[in-house]
């Protein structure tokens, strides 16, 4: 696998130590009560399972399947919702969390979908944010690492499917494309 990346962007000890200064803001800034977390899948699942463990609080995970990729290298445009069940979030504080914003559509839809369903206050944690102008006016409240407009496997990150097992953020070499 490691024969695909072209070059390593972010490397596991960097990741985890920006990972110990998100949970304690995080921990800092949200009021004490109620906080269901919201894992966009797949793409958030690593970042999430380390960030979390580092949150020493009472906490709710839930998981939403959301479609805006579908598995190539540009953005669709539309954000899908592909679950039955909508998590109950009412009256809750919420932070949602992504493996990367990129035009900013995924985030924009899924936290108004949020506040439509009645919750509280919604925060937005990202491993990654692309420098880019975004297609829909959203920015994290909690950024892991600012990147260029690359696109990057990894830590979750796939390309087809593959490299989210990679402990690493990276660029692909042209032929693994
Ligand atoms: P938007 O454009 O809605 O995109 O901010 C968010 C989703 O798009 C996927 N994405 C990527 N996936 N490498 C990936 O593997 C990338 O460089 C990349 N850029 C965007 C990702 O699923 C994210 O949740």
């Amino acid at each position: 696998m490691r024969d695909d990346i072209e070059r390593v962007l972010i490397d596991e000890a960097v990741i985890e130590k920006r990972l110990d200064a998100m949970a304690a803001e995080i921990e800092r800034d949200f009021p004490q009560g109620p906080l269901v977390v919201i894992i966009l899948l797949k793409g958030a699942l690593v970042f999430a399972a380390d960030l979390l463990r580092r949150v020493p609080r009472v906490l709710e995970i839930e998981c939403l399947n959301v479609a805006s990729y579908h598995g190539g290298l540009e953005s669709s445009g539309v954000v899908d919702f592909l679950d039955r069940h909508f998590p109950e979030v009412k009256g809750h504080q919420v932070l949602l969390l992504d493996d990367i914003l990129d035009t900013g559509r995924t985030l924009h839809a899924v936290s108004r979908r949020l506040m439509d369903e009645g919750a509280l206050a919604v925060k937005t944690a990202v491993l990654l944010a692309k420098d880019k102008v975004r297609a829909a006016e959203v920015e994290a409240d909690y950024v892991g690492f600012e990147i260029g407009d690359d696109f990057v496997v990894g830590y979750g990150l796939d390309y087809q499917g593959k490299y989210r097992n990679l402990p690493y953020v990276g660029i692909l070499k042209a032929g693994s494309l």
